[in-house]
Order: structure tokens, then C-alpha cells, then sequence
């Protein structure tokens, strides 16, 4: 007899481009029994959702909301920008402190594979700064035993934003026609590059899938 495996996720970043593909695709894939977003904002359209459930929380207390953070995946694909944020260590609040302290309560909760969009380049030995904070979340996230870990690299992100940057719109158009390791990845397919990670996950360890490699996974995935 079949049995079936109640599976459930945490999202961070449901609110966010690539965030809110992932939220389309897990509502829809039905693998998981329940799926919980982790946001600042409440997101109207999933109120009285079936298997979609929302945690509001303040960031800066998250320790408060540790019976929330459970889930067997977690999807990652939060974080500000430069501009956004002000200051280098309101940034690293966001793109490091804050996922980081979420993976720590989400593994001790039980979670077993941890799904990150993080950014081609990103090294915590790089002098930029943007790519230091991406890699030291990927090397925090390393030193916290996950029995998998699943890290996507990708060059430039493509997809329609209410918000507007520029000069990233600018970057998306030029690398658009780049060769495949820099060129423009569009947000969907990362979603579903990293949907298809989290139900087939790997041998254990660390898994990193680079820009060109999202791109081609993306189109075995169509
Ligand atoms: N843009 C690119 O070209 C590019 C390239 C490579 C890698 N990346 C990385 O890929 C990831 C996903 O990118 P994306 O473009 O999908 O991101 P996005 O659209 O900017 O979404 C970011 C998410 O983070 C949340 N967030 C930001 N600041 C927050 C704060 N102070 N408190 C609570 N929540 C906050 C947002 O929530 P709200 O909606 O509430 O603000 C949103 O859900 C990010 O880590 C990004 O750095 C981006």
C-alpha cells in the first residue's frame, strides 16, 4: 500500500520576486500538507488558505515566533538592497542576521533541507561587500549541519518588480543576450529550479546550482 508523506515547508520571502513564484508553485505542486510563509506583512490573498498559513512576526524577535518556524524544507529567498537598507549594518541585518538566526530555530525544530537563493559571487572572502554577506550566510549555514543544503548562485535576476531599480533593470536587459553564465536568470525559473530541488533532494550535503546550470535545469523542467 502507498503511504503518503506528510510533508511542510517555511518560506521566507513569500512577499518578494522570486519569493512569491516559489509561493505560486508550492500552493499548486500539493506536496506539502502545509506551508508556512514567514512575512512582515500579511498577505490578504492566502487569508483562510487551505494549506497555506501565515506568520507575522517582527524580524528583530524572531526568537519570539520559534514554534512557528517549523517545516521539513525551508525556502529562502529573502533579503534588501544597498539602497534600500541605508547602511551596511542594516543590510546585514537583513541578508545575514535575519535568515540566518531563522535557519538556526527552523534545523532545531527539525527541518531537514534548507533551500537558499543567494547570488553568483558570493564568497565570504570577496572585498564586496554585497557578495562577503552572501557568502558568509552560505558558510553560517554550512557550519549548521543541515542534512541537505541546497544553494542557488544566480547572475542578475529578471522579472517584473512594482519597484523600481534601474540600474538592475538595466543589468537585466544587457545580460540578457550574455553568455549563460552571467546571463539574466528570469525569477520563475529559479522558483522552479528550487521547487524541483526540494522534492528531490540530493544525497545529503551541500548541493550549490550555478546561474548557467539554474538556467539549464529550468528548461529540462519546461
Ligand atoms: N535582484 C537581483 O538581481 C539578485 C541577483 C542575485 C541574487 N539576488 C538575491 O536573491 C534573493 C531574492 O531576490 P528577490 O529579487 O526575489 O528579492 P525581493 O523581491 O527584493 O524580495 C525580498 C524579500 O525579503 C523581504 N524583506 C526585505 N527586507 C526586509 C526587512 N527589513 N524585514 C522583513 N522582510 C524583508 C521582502 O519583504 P517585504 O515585501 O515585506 O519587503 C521580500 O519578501 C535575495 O537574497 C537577493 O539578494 C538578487
Amino acid at each position: 500500500m502507498e503511504t503518503h508523506q506528510r510533508r511542510s515547508a517555511l518560506l521566507l520571502g513569500a512577499t518578494g520576486l522570486v519569493g512569491s513564484e516559489i509561493l505560486n508553485l508550492l500552493e499548486r505542486d500539493g506536496s506539502y500538507d502545509r506551508i508556512v510563509i514567514v512575512t512582515r506583512r500579511p498577505l490578504a490573498a492566502f487569508d483562510g488558505h487551505p494549506t497555506i498559513r501565515q506568520a507575522i512576526v517582527d524580524f528583530d524577535h524572531l526568537g519570539r515566533y520559534a514554534n512557528d518556524l517549523r517545516g521539513d524544507d525551508v525556502y529562502c529567498a529573502f533579503g534588501t538592497t544597498m539602497r534600500k537598507a541605508g547602511s551596511r549594518e542594516q543590510f546585514s541585518k537583513v541578508d545575514l542576521e535575519y535568515p540566518k538566526q531563522l535557519a538556526m530555530t527552523a534545523r532545531s525544530n527539525g527541518a531537514s533541507h534548507f533551500l537558499l537563493v543567494s547570488s553568483k559571487g558570493a564568497s565570504s572572502g570577496s572585498s564586496n561587500f554585497y557578495l562577503h554577506i552572501k557568502g558568509q550566510l552560505e558558510q553560517a549555514l554550512e557550519e549548521m549541519d543541515w542534512p541537505n543544503l541546497t544553494i542557488l548562485q544566480p547572475s542578475v535576476i529578471g522579472g517584473d518588480r512594482s519597484e523600481s531599480r534601474p540600474l538592475e533593470r538595466l543589468g537585466q536587459m544587457l545580460l540578457s543576450v550574455a553568455p549563460s553564465s552571467i546571463r539574466t536568470v528570469p525569477a520563475s525559473s529559479i522558483a522552479r529550479v528550487m521547487v524541483d530541488a526540494g522534492r528531490r533532494p540530493s544525497m545529503g550535503g551541500t548541493r550549490r546550482i550555478e546561474s548557467a546550470e539554474i538556467l539549464s535545469i529550468a528548461r529540462s523542467l519546461q
